[in-house]
């Protein structure tokens, strides 16, 4: 089979297109056909080598964290799952990833594919929808009424916990650049405003709030700031660097590491079925085209979340 891996770190011109021995299923694992993988920064800091000690990889390695595919082959002990059916996954990260034409996945990793979109963009929506649930419930706890900023709202993680954040009946400032507004009003956000002016503080776009989410990489400096933004007794949940905690206000903070969880993304597929949270894809690209990808992604060309493709 085809797949696209690297066999040492570096940058983008690491990525080879190459044949592969297809994988077979072990106990509990389920060999799926891919349709597609997405791209996701992460993809940029494992082949780049600067997650080498958090994530242990062994190379050559295929990259490609999400997977949307169709069962393939069973191995032993799965049950409920059938050949054919179609499957939604966040693949572990230490092991071979999507972007090949058939990838092993842990059974309690998969879940059934909206039937509402496309299966290839379907591959939109593991990592980043799992990363936005457990940041804005498992993190934040959020509780319905309660006000919220979400700091790069645009973006793929951003643009889906504005819209759980909404479902769970939250009010959403948003904020991000002026081309993602109207999307981000559409998805039942209060209040859209462009990028922070950090020294203006929180009464300038109406904090502080009881739950700040950031999802923008700033300095050490930003992130502090960004404490001003959480009310007394708020939470600060952040997907992209540590906002410092301030005990004196009751202001506390966390930070996510996502973890692939079969059934939670089962309720978001739920929740895509429903018409509840919308997929944004921005861009579909060939696998066989990984490398100019991650060198667009790296250079700031990326127009929004991409998926891609497998032949
Ligand atoms: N730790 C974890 O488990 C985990 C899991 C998932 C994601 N992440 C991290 O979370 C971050 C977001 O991921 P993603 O996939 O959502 O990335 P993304 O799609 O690139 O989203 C980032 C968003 O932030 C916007 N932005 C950039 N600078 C901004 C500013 N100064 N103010 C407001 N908005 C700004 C970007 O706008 P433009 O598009 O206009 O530039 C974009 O819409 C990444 O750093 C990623 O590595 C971590």
């Amino acid at each position: 089979m085809k797949a696209m891996r690297f066999h040492e770190f570096g940058s983008s011109e690491v990525l080879r297109y190459e044949d592969v021995d297809r994988p077979a299923p072990g106990t509990g694992q389920v060999l799926v056909r891919v349709a597609a993988t997405s791209f996701n920064p992460v993809d940029d800091h494992i082949r780049a080598g600067v997650l080498a000690e958090m994530i242990p990889i062994t190379l050559p390695y295929v990259p490609g964290i999400d997977l949307a595919g169709t069962v393939a082959e069973l191995g032993a002990d799965v049950r409920g799952l059938e050949v054919g059916d179609r499957v939604v996954a966040m693949l572990p990260l230490d092991s071979a990833g999507g972007a090949a034409e058939y990838v092993l996945a842990p059974a309690e990793s998969l879940a059934p594919a909206p039937r509402t979109t496309e299966l290839v963009d379907a591959a939109a929506l593991p990592l980043t929808g799992l990363a936005a649930w457990q940041t804005a419930f498992e993190l934040a706890e959020l509780k319905p009424g309660q006000t919220v900023l979400v700091n790069g709202a645009g973006g793929a993680v951003g643009g889906l916990v504005v819209q759980l954040a909404v479902d769970a009946g939250a009010h959403v400032t948003a904020v991000d650049a002026p081309q993602h507004a109207d999307r981000l009003r559409d998805y039942g956000a209060d209040q859209v405003v462009g990028p922070l002016d950090l020294t203006a503080g929180p009464a300038a776009v109406g904090g502080p709030f009881q739950v700040v989410v950031n999802h923008v990489r700033v300095s050490p400096e930003e992130l502090a700031q960004l404490t001003n933004y959480v009310a007394d007794g708020g939470v600060a949940a952040s997907t992209a660097g540590s906002i410092p905690e301030d005990p004196a206000r009751g202001v506390r903070s966390a930070n996510l590491w996502v973890r692939s969880d079969g059934a939670q993304l089962a309720e978001l597929v739920a929740k895509v079925d429903a018409g509840r949270l919308r997929l944004h894809v921005a861009a579909r690209r060939p696998m066989a085209e990984l490398a100019a990808l991650h060198e667009d992604a790296g250079a700031g060309r990326l127009t929004g979340k991409t998926v891609v493709l497998a032949p």
